[in-house]
């Protein structure tokens, strides 16, 4: 578990690409979270409010990670390195 938890920092040390993160946002959450972040399940953060991603990325990675509520577990279809990504692309949306 720590060895994940640093291999995430070590991770996050490197710029993380908007693009790709974009790309699995639309094949992975977009169903739940919107084309755009607004929620098309009740229940899902609005990303488009600032306030909904107000926490570190290691915190969110965590639970897009493991799952939340509705939410299913990432971990073993997306790389953490992957859903760091996504994390960039959400920032962009509010
Ligand atoms: C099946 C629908 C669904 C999919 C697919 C989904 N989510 Fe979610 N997501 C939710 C719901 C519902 C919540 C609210 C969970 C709760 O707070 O109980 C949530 C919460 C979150 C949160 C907030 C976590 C927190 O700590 O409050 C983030 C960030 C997030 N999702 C990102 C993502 C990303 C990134 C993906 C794609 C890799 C994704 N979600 C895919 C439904 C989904």
């Amino acid at each position: 578990m720590v060895g994940i938890v640093l291999a995430a920092f070590a991770f996050g040390a490197q710029a993380a690409d908007i693009a790709k993160g974009g790309q699995a946002y639309a094949t992975h959450c977009a169903t739940c979270h919107g084309a755009n972040g607004t929620p098309v399940m009740p229940g899902a953060p609005n990303f488009r409010r600032l306030d909904s991603l107000m926490r570190p990325d290691m915190q969110l990675l965590t639970a897009i990670r493991n799952g939340k509520g509705a939410m299913p577990a990432y971990f073993g279809v997306l790389r953490d390195r992957e859903i760091l990504d996504v994390i960039a692309y959400l920032r962009t949306l509010s």
